[in-house]
């Protein structure tokens, strides 16, 4: 096997790109977990791989915040795409491609865009009345927001009023295009509420948003009339095609969308679905390009029941949950405890339940034991057997257990892939309690003791594999005491290393392997 089989079909997918008006906050955390834990399991299975994520730098509520901070916009966003890659490497995120729209080769990719939808006569010159949320940098219909013309989404501001000439890109144009496109593709849009909210949408009449805006510096000026600055959202989604762009490309449409081009999957957060399920394949109709495969929305966190924002004051800040926890207990309890698409919760009390049950007990606590009996029963190596009988209530789990998670990841639900490698290790606990190999050892029957310590040891490598998208150190650490030299953390070598088709399937350890001396793989959370 090469690094990535190249027969395979390649496998881009991006984050949103984050808005820099703060540090990054738990939810554009949650988003990049889990498309860093999704592309790790294409990179298992062999697909060359692509992982875009960026910032958003431009429009008004940047040049605002920039202001307020007394920073020149630039150094202001430099400062925080910074706080994003930080947080990206404490969070143990590989990404390919990290896509700031403020980066000179992005203003060319736009204007090459803006250009090609204009030559469509798709863009023209009109009249736009209407109320401004610049927290989402969105203009709102006024049945929309709330008493006194403040935003849902951003209570504490209020919309502010424009009569302002702009650009318009003719959304109103596609409306057919659009909706035979969702027929055709069912699965463009997931989940299926979400489809239908987009559908929904779609059926009441689309309308021409507006494209650029004026009284604005920061962004790009639009070609045709520099007076102009191109909207936000038209630039920030074509940072997505920027980011396909190899460092040595000049930074023409053509070299961008050659290799990768159409991305498979773009994940963002639920208020952001029209911009991507709507907006944005409108724009690649009128550029006439293929469109993407998938957007998949996920849900909203709360933390202790409460809506999370700055507003309320109740923000979680994940590089302070990273350095006290770890990363692969941050990456676990968003991806295991949130039903990736639904809205869910972060409580501390949970938070720390949730790691000692799954991972420093059902898991860790079970790697401990059985290599402590590994080391007493079996001269500390992985013990020679002959086969299992296919009815071994642990072999019979294992072995379907690699398709059962694949299932899961393919479709996002990576939740459901953690409780299904979960109750192996559950059942691996039951059946040492029930089998009770330090009896049979009492007792001289060697070659059961053996069989029990094979059948568990294999149970939690198998274990340890299939989460190793989600948790890659804890799994690293496994498999090394396991008396594996692999490294199940390093995306750039999974293919080569631990291939999906191999050590998904029961029965990889091989017999006489030398064993490490065990030390607690997640130990337990103990709080005051
Ligand atoms: N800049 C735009 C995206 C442009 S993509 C071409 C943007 N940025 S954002 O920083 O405001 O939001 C980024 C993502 O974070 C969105 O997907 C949003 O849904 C997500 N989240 C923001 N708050 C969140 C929670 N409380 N919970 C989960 N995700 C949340 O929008």
């Amino acid at each position: 096997m090469t690094a990535a089989d190249h027969s395979l079909p390649s496998f881009a997918v991006t984050t949103p790109l984050y808005y820099v008006n703060g540090v990054p906050h738990v939810g554009s955390a949650y988003t990049t977990m889990a498309v860093d834990a999704l592309t790790r399991y294409q990179s298992l299975r062999g697909r060359p791989c692509l992982m875009i994520t960026g910032t958003d730098e431009h429009g008004q509520k940047i040049e605002r915040t920039a202001l307020e901070r007394g920073l020149s916009p630039q150094d202001h966003c430099d400062e925080i795409a910074a706080s994003y890659q930080d947080l990206w490497q404490r969070l143990n995120i590989q990404y390919d491609r990290f896509s700031r729209t403020t980066a000179p080769r992005h203003q060319a990719i736009v204007e090459a865009f803006y250009q090609r939808v204009e030559n469509q006569g798709d863009i023209y010159l009109g009249q736009q009345k209407g109320y401004y949320c610049v927290g989402c940098e969105e203009f709102k219909e006024e049945r929309d927001l709330l008493e006194n013309q403040h935003c849902p989404l951003h209570p504490n501001q209020k919309a502010e009023w424009r009569d302002e000439e702009n650009y318009f890109f003719r959304l109103s144009k596609y409306q057919e295009q659009l909706e035979a496109y969702y027929a055709e593709h069912p699965e463009f849009i997931q989940p299926d509420s979400r489809r239908n909210e987009v559908l929904s949408f779609v059926s009441q009449g689309l309308q021409d948003f507006s494209i650029s805006r004026v009284n604005l510096d920061w962004g790009f000026p639009v070609p045709s009339n520099p007076k102009h600055t191109i909207y936000v959202w038209f630039d920030a989604l074509l940072g997505y095609v920027t980011a396909l762009l190899e460092p040595e490309d000049e930074p023409t449409l053509e070299n961008a969308l050659s290799k990768w081009w159409p991305i498979n999957l773009h994940v963002i957060g639920k208020d952001i679905l029209r911009f991507h399920a709507v907006y944005w394949p409108a724009m690649l109709m009128s550029a006439g390009l293929p469109l993407p495969g998938r957007v998949f929305g996920h849900g909203f966190l709360t933390k202790e029941g409460r809506k999370m924002g700055k507003s309320q004051g109740n923000t979680l800040d994940p590089v302070a949950l990273v350095d006290e926890f770890g990363a692969d207990a941050v990456r676990y309890y968003f991806l295991k405890e949130i039903e990736f698409g639904r809205d869910g919760d972060f409580g501390r009390t949970r938070f720390i339940n949730t790691l000692n049950a799954d991972l420093a007990n059902d898991l860790g606590n079970l790697v401990n034991r059985t290599l402590n009996m590994a080391k007493r029963y079996c001269q500390q190596v992985v013990p020679e057997i002959g086969v299992l009988p296919e009815d071994h209530i642990l072999k019979q789990m294992g072995t379907g257990l690699g398709d059962r998670v694949a299932t899961a990841y393919d479709n996002l639900a990576f939740s459901a892939a953690c409780t299904s490698a979960l109750a192996l290790a559950q059942a691996s606990n039951k059946f040492l309690d029930q089998e009770a190999p330090w009896t049979r050892y009492k007792e001289g029957n060697q070659q059961a003791v053996e069989e029990i310590i094979y059948a568990v040891l294999e149970s939690v490598r198998l274990v340890a594999y299939v989460l190793s998208p989600i948790v890659p150190t804890l799994s690293t650490r496994i498999y090394q005491q396991l008396g594996f030299e692999l490294n199940l953390s390093d995306r750039a070598t999974l293919a080569s290393q631990v291939p999906y088709a191999i050590h998904a399937q029961w029965g990889v350890l091989s017999a006489h392997q030398a064993l490490q001396n065990p030390t607690p793989v997640f130990p337990k959370i103990e709080e005051d």
